[in-house]
Parts: structure tokens; C-alpha cells; sequence
């Protein structure tokens, strides 16, 4: 090795870059090869990852959880797959589905745990496309009202002998990005009209939001990072001047009736995985819990003659077997992360900014309540905050503290595997981006910068960070 390359090796290693010198032979030839870092592969941290790359990839739990957690994820996976039923049923621990719903399970929209996706054809159902509903005014917590007649989410089916509140249409409208280079491609932005409502008009002033389901892997690694990591990424006011704020939502908690972080949702607007998943039960599937005990329904609607599945209609038992299920899929494993076109990707990844908001690399708290997902280094490619995403991402909804430009950076963990899983590749928040490429060119405001450095980048070099995406 000569003098140069010893030098430059002392370099890299001590900017961590963790870059190997294979040194040739030829002094000339200064090639060298990029190795991954320790223990890179395990997305989840060792106790939250699985090795399984088949379309079952986002189904496992984690093998470190106890015997009895094992023994309730299997049991809160049955309630998240099967079907719930109308009242009265014989089946009565799974009744009471609706009156209004969007879906009859969690799995239709999180199906084999993934990706939704938009449907194919106006009025398909189920897919995992949901349109949230607000108005512009706010509630004494600080959250948007819902919508005066429908609530906070159109539910476009409805149980035997009732009328759905409406069905929704999307049209896209098709416009070309160019690369410097010349290359084209071409971009689609979805427009939303609701139609066909059963319950009279939507107020004038609605903001609508349309949410596609998310990949349900980790989430109780991700509820276990520890606040002040994340707030340590806040730059509210871009303190540091490189054009990317972030700032963590505030939401209302119902359990503690206090306000919380954020973390969950497209715009960080569940402070928890259970009142998530209380609020999926509600909203989603017509279930009332202990959280929500009010049947989600029209305003004016007269409910009393429709039998409902108990008070609440699931327990706080089964509900927190849901909970824990929906905490505990593993994520999966990175593939091909040893490669240099991969190894590549990543490094222009980070030196593009992308890393700024989708942070590679965080450890979990000490004291999270699932043991196994205590002190994990995770690897999800997010700092959970809000950021301002530009206009053509915007859906003028705004969601607590997210205005209607901002998202939250999601995880991009498993991403590579959606695919596989689910059979698409439709990815932000509305499945507008029909693969990752398009998903990186529709970013914009605080991201922008971010974007036109990808767009600089040679064919070869956006293939790479492309190819390392999709070993998430
Ligand atoms: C109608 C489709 C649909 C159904 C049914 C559904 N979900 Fe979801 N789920 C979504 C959407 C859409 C989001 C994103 C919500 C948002 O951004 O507000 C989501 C988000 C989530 C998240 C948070 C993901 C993240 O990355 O932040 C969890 C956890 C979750 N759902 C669990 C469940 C559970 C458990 C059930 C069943 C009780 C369920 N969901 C039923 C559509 C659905
Ligand atoms: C300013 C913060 C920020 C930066 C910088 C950033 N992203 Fe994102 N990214 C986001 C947010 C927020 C979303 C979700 C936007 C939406 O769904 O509307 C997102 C979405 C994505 C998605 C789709 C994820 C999914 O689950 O659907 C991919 C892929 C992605 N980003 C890759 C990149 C790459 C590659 C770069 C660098 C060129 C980058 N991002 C830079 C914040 C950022």
C-alpha cells in the first residue's frame, strides 16, 4: 500500500464512512471497494428483524418476545386478519362490524401485513385508501374538527339494508420530469371528487386527505425511540440554514387526555400504536373499544334499532392483543447490502441529503414495554417529524400541528419488499408514485434540494440509490 492510500484509508475510517482500500498491485489504480457497516443487515436491530424474503416478509414477530407475547400475537393476529361480521352473530367476538365502514378486516387494507395501495378502477374497495375529512377549524386540543356531517374519515360501505355515506372518484392528471440528462418521466397526480353521498352535503369548507395504509412492520421499534432522539433532529425555524426544518407533531392522547408526540400515520397524528389501532377499529371497520366508544356514524343518523356487538364492541383484552401484534412484526433484513452497487447507493444517498430527514440509523430506550425491543440499533430511514414537502405534494389538510404542505418522513424499511408482499410498487401517501423513482421526484419544499441533486446524478448513479432502496 503507499503512502497516499494508507493515508486516505486512516481518512475514511476516521469519518466513518467505514470504506475498505483493496489495494491493487498497480500503484495507478486507486479503486477501492466500500464495505457495509456492522451488523447493517439487521433493519429491526437483532431482536426485530427476520430473514424471511418471501411475500410473507412483514408477518413474523420477533422470536426474543416472551411466550406469552408469542401466545398474543397469535392470537391479536387472528383478530387483525379475519373478518369482523354485523350483530347479532354467533361468532359474537368478532361482531358488530359498521354500521359504516371502509373495510371488513385489518388485512384487506394492510394486506399480509403491507402496503395498500389505490384501487385500479373508480369504486373498488378495500384497497387501503382511505379519504380523511376536516374542517379548517380547530377543537380544544388542538386537533381539526371533523367534517360537520361525515366525521373525520368517508366510509364507503355500509352493513346490509344501510346506505354507504358515498363513494369517491380519482382521475389523474399526467405531466413529464426531466432530467438534465433528458431522460423523461412521466409524473401522475391524483384529483379526488366524492360522489353519490347518502347524507346530504359536504360542508363547503372540507379539506380532504387521502391515506394509503402503511407497511405495519416495527412499529414498536419506532414507538420505542426515545422522544429526545427525535426532537434532537428538530430544526423548527432552520437554525442551521441547509433548508430542512422538521418539527414534531403534538396530538391529542384520549387514555391520558394530555397531548403527546406524534409518531404514527402519515402526518404523525396518533401518539401510540394503540390508539392507532383503536382508531383504525373505529374508523376503519365500524368497532367501537374502550378509546372510542362511540359508533362512527353520520351525523343525524338514527343507529338505536341496529343491534351493535357488545359495549364496546371488542375488549380492552382482545384490543390489546391487536396491539401488541400490530408492535411486534419484525422488520425484514436488508438483501444485497454487501454489494458495491448497493454499498454505492447508500453512500450517494447520504451525500444527497436524503438522510437528513430518512435517518438511517437510532437506538431504542431502555424501558419500552416489549423487553425484546429495548436497547435495539434500528435502522428505520426516518426521524418521524413533519416536513414541509412542497405544494404538489400538499393536500391543504392540516392534521395538529401538520399544515396542509406537510408529511412525516415515513420509514423506509421493507420498502424493497412491498413488491413482493403486496404485488405493487405504489408508494407515497396516496400511491401516487408508481415505483421509487417517481417517489424520489415528487419531492419538493424542504426536500427540494434533496430532488435536484438526485436529478443531477448520472443514469448509473440514480439506478444505485434506486437499487439501495430497494434493499431496504
Ligand atoms: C380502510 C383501510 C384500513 C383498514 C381496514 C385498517 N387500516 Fe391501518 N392504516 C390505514 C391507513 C390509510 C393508514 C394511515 C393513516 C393515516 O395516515 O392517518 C393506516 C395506518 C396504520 C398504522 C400506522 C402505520 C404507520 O406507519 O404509522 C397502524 C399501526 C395500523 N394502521 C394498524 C391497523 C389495524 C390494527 C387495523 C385493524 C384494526 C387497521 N390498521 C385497519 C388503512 C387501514
Ligand atoms: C425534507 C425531508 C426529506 C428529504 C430530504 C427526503 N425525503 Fe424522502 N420522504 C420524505 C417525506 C415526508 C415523504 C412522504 C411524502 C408523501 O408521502 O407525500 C418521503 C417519501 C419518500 C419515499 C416513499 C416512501 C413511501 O413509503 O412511500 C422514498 C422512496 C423516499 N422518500 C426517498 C428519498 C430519497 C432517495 C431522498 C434523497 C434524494 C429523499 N427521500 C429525501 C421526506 C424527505
Amino acid at each position: 500500500m503507499n503512502k497516499h492510500l494508507t493515508l486516505k484509508v486512516y481518512l475514511l475510517f476516521f469519518t466513518n464512512l467505514f470504506l475498505l482500500i483493496s489495494c491493487s498491485s498497480d500503484q495507478d489504480s486507486e479503486e477501492y471497494q466500500l464495505i457495509p457497516e456492522e451488523d447493517e443487515q439487521y433493519s429491526g436491530g437483532k431482536n426485530g428483524t427476520s430473514f424471511n424474503t418471501s411475500e410473507e416478509a412483514f408477518g413474523f414477530f420477533s422470536t426474543h418476545l416472551s411466550a406469552e407475547q408469542q401466545s398474543d400475537f397469535g392470537i391479536g393476529n387472528s383478530f387483525f386478519r379475519q373478518s369482523w361480521v354485523a350483530a347479532p352473530a354467533s361468532t359474537t367476538a368478532r361482531d358488530g362490524l359498521g354500521p359504516f365502514y371502509n373495510a371488513v378486516s385489518c388485512s384487506s387494507c394492510h394486506f399480509k401485513d403491507g402496503r395498500g395501495r389505490p384501487p385500479m378502477f373508480n369504486g373498488e374497495l378495500g384497497t387501503g385508501l382511505l379519504l380523511r375529512l376536516n374542517l379548517p377549524q380547530t377543537d380544544a386540543h388542538g386537533g381539526y374538527l371533523p367534517e360537520t356531517t361525515y366525521g373525520n374519515q368517508l366510509q364507503d360501505v355500509a352493513i346490509l339494508g344501510q346506505d354507504k355515506e358515498g363513494e369517491y372518484t380519482i382521475t389523474y392528471q399526467y405531466f413529464n420530469e426531466t432530467y438534465p440528462d433528458g431522460t423523461q418521466v412521466e409524473l401522475r397526480k391524483p384529483v379526488y371528487s366524492i360522489i353519490n353521498l347518502n347524507y346530504g352535503t359536504l360542508s363547503g369548507s372540507v379539506s380532504i386527505s387521502p391515506r394509503i395504509a402503511n407497511q405495519m412492520v416495527g412499529m414498536g421499534l419506532l414507538e420505542a425511540i426515545p422522544e429526545t432522539t427525535l426532537l434532537g433532529y428538530q430544526d423548527i425555524s432552520d437554525a442551521n440554514g441547509d433548508g430542512i426544518s422538521g418539527k414534531a407533531n403534538y396530538v391529542y392522547d384520549v387514555v391520558t387526555q394530555t397531548t403527546q408526540m406524534g409518531r404514527f400515520g402519515w402526518k404523525a397524528n396518533q401518539p401510540n400504536v394503540k390508539q392507532q389501532v383503536a382508531g383504525a377499529f373505529s374508523g376503519d371497520i365500524g368497532i367501537t373499544s374502550s378509546l372510542f366508544p362511540n359508533e362512527n356514524i353520520p351525523t343525524g343518523f338514527n343507529g338505536s334499532t341496529i343491534p351493535n356487538g357488545g359495549t364496546p364492541e371488542i375488549s380492552d383484552e382482545t384490543l390489546q392483543k391487536v396491539v401488541l401484534y400490530s408492535s411486534s412484526l419484525s422488520v425484514p433484513a436488508r438483501r444485497n447490502y454487501q454489494t458495491q452497487q448497493i454499498l454505492q447507493g447508500k453512500e450517494i444517498f447520504n451525500r444527497l441529503d436524503c438522510a437528513k430527514c430518512h435517518i438511517p440509523k437510532m437506538t431504542t430506550s431502555s424501558t419500552y414495554y416489549i423487553e425484546a425491543f429495548r436497547n435495539q440499533v434500528i435502522r428505520p430511514y426516518t426521524d418521524l417529524l413533519l416536513h414541509d414537502m412542497g405544494t404538489e405534494l400538499a393536500d391543504n389538510a392540516p392534521d395538529y400541528l401538520a399544515n396542509g404542505n406537510e408529511w412525516r418522513t415515513p420509514p423506509l424499511w421493507g420498502i424493497g419488499l412491498i413488491p413482493t408482499v403486496n404485488n405493487h410498487t405504489y408508494l407515497l401517501h396516496d400511491g401516487r408514485a408508481r415505483n421509487v423513482e417517481e417517489a424520489i421526484l415528487w419531492h419538493g419544499g424542504e426536500a427540494a434540494t434533496a430532488k435536484s441533486n438526485f436529478k443531477n446524478l448520472n443514469q448509473a448513479d440514480r439506478q444505485k440509490v434506486i437499487d439501495f432502496i430497494n434493499s431496504l
